[in-house]
């Protein structure tokens, strides 16, 4: 099993939890009850699914693909390391990793 952590978006709450090879992060921390809605389930028509890795752990993961950078510009609030949970498939290179809840979760739609 790979090991992720959660911290909330005020950064008090930290959740400690497992996944399993092949299954997406976001996945995972909607199993877990983390407030990621992934409206658009992983085809990258949304950025309800924003996290903000960890910067220590940021270049463990694969590189965000071109549609993906697109679609983080238009998330609220995003970061260097923001990436789209939807998009990270765990792998054993990603155990112990640390993403934060962004604090503006908000859909493109009503911009
Ligand atoms: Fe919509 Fe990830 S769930 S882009």
């Amino acid at each position: 099993m790979i090991a992720i952590r959660f911290i909330s978006a005020n950064g008090i709450a930290t959740q400690a939890v497992e996944g399993a090879e092949g299954e997406s992060l976001l996945a995972l921390a909607q199993a877990h009850g983390q407030p990621l809605e992934g409206t658009c389930e992983g085809s990258l028509a949304c950025s309800t699914c924003h996290v903000i890795v960890a910067a220590d752990d940021f270049a463990r993961l694969p590189p965000a693909s071109e549609e993906e950078e697109d679609m983080l510009d238009l998330a609220a609030g995003a970061t260097r390391t923001s990436r789209l949970a939807c998009q990270i498939m765990l792998t054993p290179a990603l155990d112990g990793l640390t993403v934060r809840i962004p604090s503006e979760a908000r859909d493109m739609r009503g911009r």
